[in-house]
């Protein structure tokens, strides 16, 4: 097995991920208790997580010395990198240039952690400080074109640490690179798949959790709540309810859409409940994106609760995944990006006992577990839409006309690329209201209106993205259609962010 010590990073639990898929029992421990637990379990290896921190602060999160006497390989990650070099007397400190994104690495020297890897290849980072001085003992075996020390290594101890991360998608050999650790560690890599047995063993394990109880589920339409319904379902039939409350946040005709796909696929016992007013009103005069999305849970719940008291139903199902879990605080170190409403955003007094069967899967583990379970494509493949709904894509206040702007906007973009055949490149696209108004001209006489942005991300889980490069052809036709057919917008604008910094998301 391998412990990874999680120093508060945002993808200690994909780390994880990444080295179940090539085969290892995993464990994740605080930095607090790795010594314990590494005499305890006696793992192979040891990978030190990236973390928000900077080794210097005051209250870093750190961990004792004899770690590097204990004879197994160890693996330090961005964070992981420089708190080896600060313990073993290295140097670290703030970077001139902090890196957020894409970068090149260059391979200078011949290291077992970089066997049948390029000399050359890109990485993505996200990290302010660095090493700048390796450890005595250590050699530097690769660099970019802004940090000298990428990657060190002591052979001799087996100590490796990288500036990068390897977990994330957009890393090139990210997963040769674990796997050449697992090496070092004298493990032998393999695969191991998500199939119908593995799939049973959940259905079995909610089953035994949930006994004769009822339950009801928070059903967006959405891959995750479908599956997570759907797991449900499978395990206790009859017992649960699926609620489908229409928020007035929703997209361009989707509402029916989802009542016509629940309705004709699954005999599922499914209720819509019409609740707009009620969403609109406690968004009134909220601007701030946290508040909107503690109000937006808030709601959510409070609905719930009066059908659930109805029903008499005990447990709520959601269909919280991985990284909803792990960006509303999911660890002791890691820092809150967002609270995404169906974790962080949940009142404290709420009388359900939480279902969440897919806490520990990323999307596309999800989307596999719905195409196993035989889900038709138009759940399993549909792009993720956030839980707060339209709301987070409106920058200011959400009301009726601002969400009637951003909603004929949004069905222009997704309509275009999927005309395209642009649809199942992407992780998401969508426009967003940006609550910017500009001058323009329309028919010689000067206006002042909103500003939209489209939002077209390329992605493999939630915890990184590159914004897809969009023809020029399909970005005019989309600006053309949405000036046009909605007049209150006169000025269209593409976001080329990636994430890190930006979240996929505007708020
Ligand atoms: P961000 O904006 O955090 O988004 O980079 C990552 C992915 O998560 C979706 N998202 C949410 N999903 N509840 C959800 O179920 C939420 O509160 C929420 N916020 C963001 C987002 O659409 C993207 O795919």
């Amino acid at each position: 097995m391998i412990i990874i010590i999680d120093f508060g990073s945002q993808t200690a639990h994909l780390i994880s991920r990444r080295i179940r898929e090539l085969g290892q029992t995993v464990m994740v421990v605080e930095p607090e208790d790795a010594i314990e637990r590494i005499k305890e379990q006696n793992p192979q290896g040891i990978i030190f997580s990236g973390g928000p921190a900077s080794v210097y602060g005051k209250n870093s999160p750190t961990v004792d010395k004899q770690i590097f006497e204990m004879r197994i390989p160890i693996l330090g990650i961005c964070y992981g990198q420089q708190l080896i070099a600060h313990i073993l007397d290295g140097k670290v400190s703030p970077g001139k240039i902090k890196e957020y994104g894409p970068a090149v690495v260059t391979i200078e020297k011949d290291s077992p952690l970089f066997e049948n890897t390029a000399k050359e290849f890109n990485v993505w980072m996200s990290h302010g400080d660095e090493v700048k001085k390796a450890p005595g003992g250590f050699k530097i075996v690769a660099h970019t074109k802004t940090i000298p020390v990428a990657a060190i290594s002591n052979e001799k101890k087996k100590i490796y640490a990288i500036q990068f991360h390897p977990e994330v998608i957009h890393t090139q050999f990210g997963q040769t690179l674990l796997g050449n650790f697992l090496k070092i560690c004298g493990i032998e890599p393999k695969r191991q798949e998500i199939d119908s047995v593995f799939i049973e063993g959940l259905i079995d394990n909610i089953r035994q959790s949930l006994g004769n109880e009822k339950a009801i589920c928070a059903l967006s339409g959405g891959v995750d709540s479908s599956v997570a319904a759907l797991l449900v379902h499978k395990a206790i039939g009859e017992n649960l309810t699926c609620f489908y409350i229409d928020s007035g946040l929703m997209r361009e005709g989707e509402t029916d859409l989802l009542k016509e796909v629940f309705k004709e696929n699954y005999d599922m016992r499914i209720e819509v409940i019409d609740a707009e007013d009620e969403f609109l009103d406690v968004l009134r005069g909220v601007i701030d994106p946290e508040k909107k999305r503690k109000k937006i849970g808030e709601t959510f719940i409070r609905v719930f609760e009066k059908e659930a008291k109805k029903l008499g139903a005990k447990f709520l199902v959601q269909g919280t995944i991985y990284p909803d879990v792990i960006e509303s605080q999911g660890s002791k170190h890691s820092e809150k990006i967002k609270s995404h409403h169906n974790v962080g955003g949940l009142p404290e007094d709420m009388e359900f006992t939480l279902v969440e069967p897919l806490r520990t899967f990323y999307k596309d583990e999800v989307r596999l577990i719905g195409q196993i379970l035989g889900m038709p494509e138009s759940i399993t493949k549909r792009q993720p839409f956030p839980g707060p709904g339209l709301a987070v894509r409106i920058v200011g206040e959400v009301n009726k006309d601002n969400l009637k702007i951003l909603r004929k906007a949004d069905a222009i973009v997704r309509e275009e690329i999927e005309n395209f055949g642009f649809t199942n490149n992407l992780w998401q696209a969508f426009a967003v209201f940006t609550g910017i108004k500009t001058t323009g001209v329309r028919g010689d006489q000067r206006v002042y209106g909103e500003t939209i942005a489209i939002r077209a991300i390329e992605a493999k889980d939630a915890m990184s993205a590159d914004f897809a490069k969009l023809p020029w052809g399909l970005l005019q036709r989309i600006s053309n259609r949405i000036v046009t057919e909605v007049p209150d917008v006169n000025r269209v604008v593409y976001d080329i962010s990636t994430k890190p910094p930006a979240t996929m998301e505007w708020e």
